[in-house]
């Protein structure tokens, strides 16, 4: 009997998989499909894949071609694989010609040609085309914008730059004189200039009926933040906090070990962000609106943003606050933020728990590398994570999936978003 492996995602089953799976079998005698796990196709940039796993391996099954399915979950399983079901022949599409010749050693390895003309990633991007128009200063675009081409569908419409610095290194085609074209030929606007600007040109957005991605604090005033909502909500718009840590996989891992209890009880978190404004000029002046949005997403995540009584210290220089710092009283908890455009501290985050603590080295915003650490050393674990575009692609995809209607989940709740603008108002008081 000859066995034949082939693996892939076979997401949204199209008629390229399928030809695949018919050559592969009448390779042999018995085909083997190995399906990619949702976790290992984030981890080799895959992460818009549109079906979960079962519907994955729903769609294999259909095809009645595979006589086993299993589940490719790590770098280096297919080796292992091979040995353990005895296989013959490897197999895989064309455009991994050469990839897998080190598999030679173990069995034959086969490359047959892929189908021309169909691929899972254009039919995404068919599904989840959306024009997004940015505006901010240049750094801030060029991070977005390249960004955005990891996103299936995504495409930048244009980009309205609010100052002239480095405006030459962008395409011709893609400079927006003014917000109205820009918001004209977009479905989407992101917005990262200063929060003072960000009402108006939200508005203007909404008003025309384009999403909103805005830069955490989305508004000065919860005036202005209630209005803005109420006005999305109206018009059935998403209008979204932006606050790319949030979405980075090291980020979430870390919160859902921590509500899980894996450190016990949390009594105490310690989050501070700090950068240097003389080191990088287009900052916000503000130390708040540079990083305290980031810097309270821990504590407003885990504890809730009901806490009891709060202090703020914060240092001011030509009316902006070059240093703030916050500490909050929960019911039974503590929680304190450091933020700063005027001084420089370790930007570690601290979570203390009654079995262990979690800590996350600086700058921990943006941290690939966790530990969970015990009293008994010999139970800490060290996590890691790979974290793209820090954060800002995953971002993208969830602004993209709220859109598409296919989650309507926010993941900085509207709790979290007003807490952190009527926050804002009490240290600009
Ligand atoms: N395949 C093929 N012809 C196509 C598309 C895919 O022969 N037009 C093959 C691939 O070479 C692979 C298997 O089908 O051996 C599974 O591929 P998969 O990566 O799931 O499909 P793609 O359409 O290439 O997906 P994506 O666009 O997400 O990379």
């Amino acid at each position: 009997m000859t066995t034949v492996i082939t693996y892939g995602t076979f997401d949204l089953m199209h008629r390229g998989h399928v030809r695949l799976l018919e050559r592969a079998k009448s390779l042999g005698d018995y085909l083997i499909v190995g399906v990619t796990s949702d976790n290992f196709d984030k981890e080799r940039g895959k992460i818009n894949v549109s079906q979960t796993l079962l519907e994955r391996v729903e769609n294999v099954k259909s095809t009645c071609l595979a006589d086993k399915i299993i589940v490719e979950e790590y770098e280096g399983q297919k080796i292992d694989d091979i040995i353990k079901y005895n296989v013959d022949i490897f197999t895989v599409g064309s455009d991994w010609e050469g990839k897998f010749d080190y598999l030679n050693e173990y069995c034959k390895v086969v490359y047959l040609d892929r189908t021309k003309g169909v691929s899972s990633t254009e039919i995404r991007s068919d599904n989840n085309a959306l024009t997004i128009g940015i505006i901010g200063n240049y750094n801030m675009a060029v991070k977005f914008a390249r960004e955005c081409n990891f996103v299936n569908g995504i495409t930048v419409s244009g980009v309205y730059l609010t100052d002239d610095r480095n405006k030459e290194m962008f395409d011709n085609d893609l400079i927006a004189d003014n917000l109205d074209t820009l918001i004209d030929k977009s479905d989407a606007i992101y917005i990262s200039t200063q929060p003072v600007n960000h009402y108006q040109e939200i508005k203007l957005a909404l008003q025309r009926n384009k999403h909103v991605l805005c830069e955490s604090p989305i508004t000065i005033n919860t005036e202005q933040l209630n209005e803005l909502l109420d006005l999305a909500n109206r018009k059935k718009l998403i209008l979204m906090d932006s606050i790319k840590t949030a979405h980075s996989i090291a980020y979430q891992r870390l919160l859902l070990l921590v509500k899980g209890r894996t450190i016990g009880d949390v009594i105490s978190i310690d989050s501070v962000c700090t950068s240097l404004k003389s080191a990088n000029p287009i900052s916000w002046d503000s130390s708040y609106d540079s990083w305290g949005p980031t810097a309270l997403l821990p504590i407003f995540q885990i504890f809730g943003t009901q806490y009891e009584d709060i202090s703020i210290f914060t240092k001011k220089e030509n009316g902006n606050d070059s240093f703030t710092k916050i500490a909050f009283k929960y019911h039974d908890s503590v929680a304190s933020i450091k933020v700063g455009n005027g001084i420089k501290s370790e930007g570690e985050l601290l979570i203390s728990g009654t079995k262990g603590y979690a800590y996350v080295p600086a700058p921990w915003w943006k941290a690939e590398y966790f530990e969970i650490r015990f009293e008994d050393q010999n139970e800490n674990k060290k996590y890691y994570f790979k974290n793209d575009g820090e954060g800002i692609r995953y971002e993208i995809v969830a602004f993209q999936d709220l859109i598409k209607n296919r989650t309507n989940y926010y993941y900085i709740s509207r709790n979290i978003s007003k807490k952190i603008v009527e926050l804002r108002e009490k240290v600009m008081e």
